[in-house]
């Protein structure tokens, strides 16, 4: 596959400065597989002391959101020069928790995307129907206008997540086929809005429950080329155990 295996964090609220640096220093001492890129995404706060810890280590390292300015009378926000100022490379867009809580759109996710990557950041942009729209069979119609605004980004710079919201945090998982038809009718918009060979070089990544249990399972469907790990990243031996499951299949997919 062309496609490397990524196994993100996303951290939420949780870990301050002291927990970030015993975690890190935690993971950085463990043997790590080659095969598969990783990236935790701690909160803003804690950012800076773990740029100083991930340097030079191959782990890459994201923040949890971004404003579309550059500067300005934004209280509270924190803009894409001033992550990559700490050598931030990644950023989540669009979680479904900001889209839930905290007001955030299609338009708004998509303007924090192009700026995210205007500074070179790589955007994780998340998308996911709720149980209601499942059920009413509708989950295809809102990941279409959910990936509507993908076309306007570049590919390179670009990893999508599909979250379906039922599975977040909930300890209920999509099965391996539902995640993977989503997977592909992703690609598939991502084909439209792009082209085929764009869209093939696109990571999407499964996120809503992974655990070391059923993490090989998922990332062995063909359009699953990772996850985005809420809960099972804040501890070290169950996101290690999440990484080698995709270190696993990449080593059998390259023999
Ligand atoms: P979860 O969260 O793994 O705790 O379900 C995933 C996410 O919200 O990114």
């Amino acid at each position: 596959m062309v496609r490397r295996y990524l196994v993100a964090g996303n951290w939420k609220m949780h870990k301050g400065v002291s927990e970030t640096t015993a975690f890190l220093e935690q993971l950085l001492a463990a043997k790590r597989p080659r095969n598969v890129d990783v990236v935790v995404c701690p909160p803003y706060i804690s950012l800076p002391a773990a740029a100083m810890l991930l340097t030079r280590s191959g782990i890459g390292l994201g923040a949890q959101n971004v404003h579309w300015e550059s500067s300005g009378a934004f209280t509270g926000e924190i803009s894409a020069p001033m992550l990559r100022d700490l050598e931030v490379g990644w950023v989540i867009v669009g979680h479904s928790e900001r889209r839930a809580l905290f007001g955030e759109t299609d338009e708004t996710a998509a303007k924090r995307a192009r700026r995210a990557q205007d500074e070179e950041l790589t955007v994780i942009f998340c998308l996911g129907e709720t149980l209601e729209e499942r059920e009413a069979g509708a989950t295809m119609d809102v990941l279409r206008r959910q990936a509507g605004v993908l076309g306007d980004l570049d590919p390179a710079k670009l990893v999508v997540a599909y979250e379906p919201i039922w599975a977040i945090g909930t300890g209920r998982t999509a099965t391996p086929a539902q995640a993977q038809e989503a997977h592909a009718f992703l690609r598939a918009e991502l084909a439209g809005q792009l082209g085929q060979e764009a869209a093939n070089t696109v990571r999407i990544l499964y996120g809503g429950s992974v655990k070391p249990a059923n993490a090989a399972e998922l990332f062995s469907q063909p359009d699953v080329d990772g996850g985005l790990i809420g809960g099972a990243s804040l501890d070290v031996p169950s996101f290690s155990a999440i990484i080698r499951a995709a270190a696993h299949l990449a080593a059998g997919e390259s023999s």
